[in-house]
């Protein structure tokens, strides 16, 4: 039986798909259901949202599913990183890596979280009007470069970090992407950025390297975790460049829309901004950072978890499969095909989801949503093995920035606006999403 799906077309299916990414594929999920066959450029692809199917593919069956060829594209950018590595290799870095991110470590960096947003805050001026986006990325975008290199991006680098990204979707979204020999104004573009941030990445660790060899101090952190597990090379010199680029790459856009898009959510709900000023006068009690308040399920976490649930910032993720495999619903996946994963679609399904249109963090009162469902039906940050390493990070550090605005800023935003997508490399609000503060 085959797989219920579009079987013709398939440049005119790559096509549309790069016109519009989640009205096609929105399109193909609501007619053929949480399973579909797409023919791509005579490709064979499925689009995945069945819980059990997830759970799968993510993790009952890893083994047989890599991260294939999509993100094999990213490896001009990313080298050889958590992200675009697989095996073995990825099993050892991975583990190492994993350690700079447990709750302690998180918890350590929660003072330097606050410390960048209170300092984002006080040059904010009333009155100016300010892209809600681009905003979010400023601040997420210093944390991530001080947490990992204690270096504040400056407006060029902050540029450098875009250009980066644009060009990740431009790879992906092309049908002949030019090679980077080709001299045009992208790719001149893109390469001068790399080399940017390629150049602080190298500086901040070359400093480090000669410390170490020098048998000098250095401080505990990222960067030294990195070089101290390795014996010193030139190849633990570009594994940790890797590394660093990674992290900034898969830790900034992510963080930034997921603020960007709890703020549109929010906006128009005094109840729960009510209860958000509530929680910020405990958290910052005497002007102090009580960080443990963070792990609990409070209504800052269950209202980012909603956020994310409605808008998850990865919002379709790839994987490849390397034998024939065959998924719940019977129909069998080929050795070579791609599934694209798409938490957007499975968190909005109202088979999984009582009224799952609606903005209600309170479905969050338990912590694991999976809990009492068959398969996975909540899955921001992947699943299994290869599920994100930053996402304690990620949430801590996403209601430290919501938390110190509720309580400092007030936010007009501009006019009602429609709530527009923009699909980047992730997904997030219309980028003319303007607002102006008062300062409380
Ligand atoms: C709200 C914020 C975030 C979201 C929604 C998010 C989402 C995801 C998702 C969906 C994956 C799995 C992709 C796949 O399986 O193909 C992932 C992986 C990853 N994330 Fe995140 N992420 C966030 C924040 C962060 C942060 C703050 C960091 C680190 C600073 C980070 C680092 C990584 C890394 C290194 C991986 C690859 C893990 C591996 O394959 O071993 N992420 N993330």
């Amino acid at each position: 039986m085959k797989t219920p799906g579009i079987y013709t077309g398939p440049i005119k299916n790559f096509l549309n798909y790069r016109k519009n990414p989640l009205g096609f594929l929105k399109n193909i999920h609501d007619e053929f259901g949480s399973l579909a066959y797409i023919n791509f450029m005579n490709k064979d692809v499925f689009l995945v949202s069945d819980p059990e199917d997830i759970e799968h593919i993510l993790l009952k069956n890893s083994k047989n599913y890599l991260k294939g060829r999509t993100t094999k594209k990213l490896s001009s950018i990313l080298g050889k990183g958590l992200i675009t590595s697989e095996g073995e290799y990825w099993k050892k870095r991975n583990r190492l890596i994993r350690s700079s991110f447990t709750n302690k470590k998180v918890s350590q960096s929660s003072t330097l979280i606050l410390k960048v947003v209170e300092e984002w805050i006080r040059q904010l001026e009333e009155n100016k009007r300010y892209n809600l986006v681009e905003e979010m990325h400023k601040v997420s975008a210093e944390i991530i470069f001080k947490l990992l290199l204690q270096k504040k991006p400056n407006e060029s680098l902050f540029n450098d970090v875009k250009t980066l990204l644009d060009y990740i979707l431009y790879k992906t979204r092309s049908l002949f992407p030019l090679p980077l020999f080709v001299p045009t104004s992208r790719n001149r573009n893109f390469k001068q950025a790399l080399k940017n941030i390629d150049d602080l990445i190298y500086n901040s660790i070359d400093k480090r390297l000669e410390k170490l060899q020098n048998k000098e101090k250095i401080p505990k952190d990222f960067l030294s975790l990195l070089l101290n597990n390795e014996t010193l090379s030139d190849f633990s010199r570009i594994q940790a460049r890797d590394e660093v680029i990674t992290l900034i790459m898969a830790g900034h856009e992510t963080v930034a829309n997921t603020l960007a898009w709890t703020w549109v959510s929010i906006n128009e709900r005094k109840d729960l901004k009510d209860q958000l000023k509530e929680l910020s006068s405990v958290v910052f009690e005497k002007n102090t950072l009580k960080e443990e308040i963070l792990w609990d399920n409070n209504i800052a976490k269950k209202i980012i978890m909603e956020s994310m649930r409605m808008h998850p910032p990865v919002w379709v993720f790839m994987r490849e499969s390397i034998s024939e495999d065959i998924l719940r619903s019977k129909y069998k996946i080929p050795a070579g095909s791609t599934l694209v994963l798409a938490p957007y679609f499975t968190h909005r399904d109202k088979t999984y989801w009582k009224d799952s249109l609606e903005f209600n963090p309170e479905r969050f009162q338990k912590l694991n949503p999976n809990s009492d469902v068959q398969g996975i039906r909540y899955f921001p940050f992947g699943y299994g093995p290869r599920v994100c390493i930053g996402q304690s990070l990620a949430l801590v550090e996403s209601q430290i920035v919501l938390l110190k605005m509720i309580k400092n800023l007030e936010l007009i935003f501009e006019g009602k606006k429609k709530q527009e997508f923009n699909e980047g490399i992730t997904l997030s609000p219309a980028t003319n999403t303007f607002f102006r503060i008062k300062k409380i």
